[in-house]
């Protein structure tokens, strides 16, 4: 059983202890899936108003899912498409305040309205992309994309497989 000390403070707080734990489940741990695995049910646990958390993984330059907490989700995306394959394609973090308003939207789960997402850049490859929902819009900002950038900069390695 793992356990965790998570700040109920700031936002800051938050992503510098869910930072901390992630670093402690992962280390040491070169398995890519048990890795992906993990990180998506900590941060579900640990990040309030997530509907959706997981990953896409960049198989022959398409998406594929992978490891997530939520409901059942599209399997693959094409890179461009949707919030995760512009992420993809342009390797840049996706913060969407209502993907009712982002052009080719995907909807996997009709209750997200907000999504961000942040690609896995490992040396010069594109791993795939830490996708998280929410059903609320506007739920994310400035301090979540950097707070998951740093996460996924810790992790990317170890999921690079
Ligand atoms: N909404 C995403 C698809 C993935 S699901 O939300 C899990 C998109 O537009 O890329």
């Amino acid at each position: 059983m793992y356990s965790f000390d998570i700040a109920a403070g700031s936002k800051a707080e938050l992503y510098r202890d869910l930072h901390a734990a992630l670093d402690a489940l992962t280390a040491g741990e070169s398995d890519a899936v048990a890795n992906m695995a993990n990180a998506a049910s900590l941060i579900w646990q640990v990040l309030p108003d997530l509907n959706w958390a997981g990953f896409y993984r960049n198989v022959g330059g398409e998406l594929v899912l992978g490891p997530f907490q939520g409901k059942a989700a599209c399997i693959r995306i094409p890179f461009g498409k949707g919030v995760c394959g512009t992420a993809a394609a342009t390797r840049a973090t996706q913060l969407v305040a209502d993907v009712h308003a982002f052009p080719g939207h995907i909807a996997c789960d009709a209750a997200s309205s907000a999504e961000l997402v942040v690609p896995v850049i490992h040396g010069d490859a594109l791993v795939g992309v830490l996708d998280l929902d929410s059903p609320t819009a506007n739920r994310f900002d400035a301090e979540d994309a950097a707070g998951c950038e740093a996460l996924i900069r810790l992790l990317a390695p170890r999921i690079a497989g």
